[in-house]
């Protein structure tokens, strides 16, 4: 094993984790499979892909306040994420 720094100032993970219809409610359900490509697509754009990692996640188990992403090591979490906020989010990412 090697232990290394992190190489990204910051990993943003979007859950995108999926359930069968009936049972519990679940992120990419609410739109998060989408919004993990736009997010990556606007990191991309603003030239923050050496600074910032968009990545996919499983299940944070706040399911029901979804769709979820959380910003490591900023400690934010944002909940009921729409495609309208993802440019204040790439913007507070870039700060
Ligand atoms: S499915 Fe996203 S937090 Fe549970």
């Amino acid at each position: 094993m090697e232990q290394k720094s992190l190489p990204y100032e910051k990993i943003v993970f979007v859950c995108t984790n999926q359930r069968a219809p009936g049972e519990r409610v679940c992120c990419a359900g609410q739109g998060s499979i989408d919004l993990h490509a736009k997010l990556k697509e606007l990191v991309k754009a603003r030239g923050l892909r050496t600074r910032i990692r968009v990545s996919k996640s499983g299940c944070m188990d706040r399911c029901e306040f979804g769709p979820n992403i959380m910003v490591f090591p900023d400690n934010v979490w944002y909940s009921a994420v729409t495609e309208a906020d993802l440019e204040a989010i790439v913007e507070k990412l870039a700060g």
